[in-house]
């Protein structure tokens, strides 16, 4: 039987939700990967219960995770119904619905019909009553967002969700649903873009548009999926999510471009006494404007690891200065 350790309350630190009332973890574990079907289950329990003893609070899906699509979900239920029965209150879970689920017309993007029924479905592949953030997971370009935002205000009345998010919406998008939102009074809080040292397109305009709004921010991919650690400085191993060939959002090509940045990188994290890992989340963090840094992990020394990185998230101006700069010149 799992207990949950009595000091995970210890370390971790936990940041406001913009101006709601919700607090998140300053480091959040996201189930994209390894927690699906073709993971091992053991596996996935263990990076749970060992992220849970940590002080992440906060567990991020959605309706697609796996693969196979949906198993994620699944897995984490069962997980749930094992150990955490008793400490559904002491966790933030969501879900998003937006890219392809399920054939057909009602299956994808931003449509009531599709939000509705997509919670519905994660609701029981999870085996929860609710969940505590809901997203809409891209923006729908033939959707009106009046519908999309009406869908995600009806599922916080209906209780099956208490704070509502979005995700990959550009600044322009935000401001515009955060208008509808108003109008309707839907405690939405928080935007979930990717944002890590590799891909910064969030400082455009969007940062400022959370901050004005005072909206929270949760990054996602903060590692490049392992470009920004230290796991491809000498090839790309078995095991890696670049190697996985039922993982496509990562190669060899992708890691090799990236490569070379990387290893300078690196040599600033060990000046730092970091791993590489370890300043990319706290880099992340270095202008308290992002609330929480959504990591993924496939072993528990992993996530042991990262975690650590909030043992020294302060930077001197210099170590900007000279992370800016590899950042920025041409290779
Ligand atoms: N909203 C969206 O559209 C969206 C899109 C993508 C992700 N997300 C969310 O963000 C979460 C995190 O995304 P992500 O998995 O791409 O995040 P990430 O933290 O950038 O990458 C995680 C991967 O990096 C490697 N890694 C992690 N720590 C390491 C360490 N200390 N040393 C060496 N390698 C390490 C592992 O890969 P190996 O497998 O190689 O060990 C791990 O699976 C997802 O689970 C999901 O919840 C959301």
């Amino acid at each position: 039987m799992y207990v949950a350790s009595p000091e995970r309350y210890d370390k971790m630190i936990y940041n406001r939700v913009g101006d709601s009332g919700l607090k998140l973890p300053a480091i959040s574990l996201g189930l994209w990967n390894n927690f699906g079907d073709v993971d091992l289950f053991d596996k996935s329990r263990s990076i749970i219960r060992r992220a849970f003893d940590l002080g992440i609070t906060h567990f991020d899906l959605a309706n697609n995770y796996g693969p196979p699509a949906g198993s994620a979900e699944e897995n984490f239920g069962r997980i749930l119904q094992k150990d955490f029965k008793p400490y559904r209150d002491e966790m933030i879970i969501s879900s998003k619905a937006g890219f392809y689920m399920w054939p057909g017309p009602y299956g994808d993007w931003g449509s009531k019909k599709y939000i509705v029924s997509s919670l519905d479905q994660s609701l029981q592949r999870m085996g929860l009553d609710y969940v505590d953030i809901f997203y809409h997971h891209r923006f729908d370009p033939e959707t009106n967002l009046e519908e999309t935002a009406h869908a995600l205000d009806l599922l916080v009345r209906q209780g099956k969700a208490l704070y509502i998010g979005v995700s990959n919406y550009d600044a322009e998008q935000t401001e515009r649903i955060i208008d509808i939102f108003n109008d309707l009074k839907t405690p939405f809080i928080i935007n979930q873009p990717r944002y890590n040292m590799y891909d910064r397109w969030i400082e455009d305009g969007l940062k400022d548009v959370l901050v004005k709004h005072k909206k929270g921010a949760i990054a996602y991919s903060p590692l490049a999926q392992g470009m920004l650690t230290d796991r491809y400085l000498n090839g790309v191993p078995e095991d890696s999510r670049a190697a996985r060939e039922e993982i496509v959002f990562l190669n060899e090509e992708k890691v090799e471009k990236t490569v070379e940045r990387t290893r300078r990188l690196n040599d600033i994290a060990q000046k730092r006494g970091q791993t590489l890992a370890q300043m990319a989340i706290a880099w992340i963090l270095r202008d308290g404007i992002v609330t929480s840094v959504l990591i993924g992990a496939s072993k528990v020394s992993q996530l042991e690891s990262n975690v650590e990185a909030l043992d020294n998230i302060d930077f001197s101006d210099e170590e900007l200065k000279e992370i800016e700069s590899i950042l920025t010149e041409k290779m």
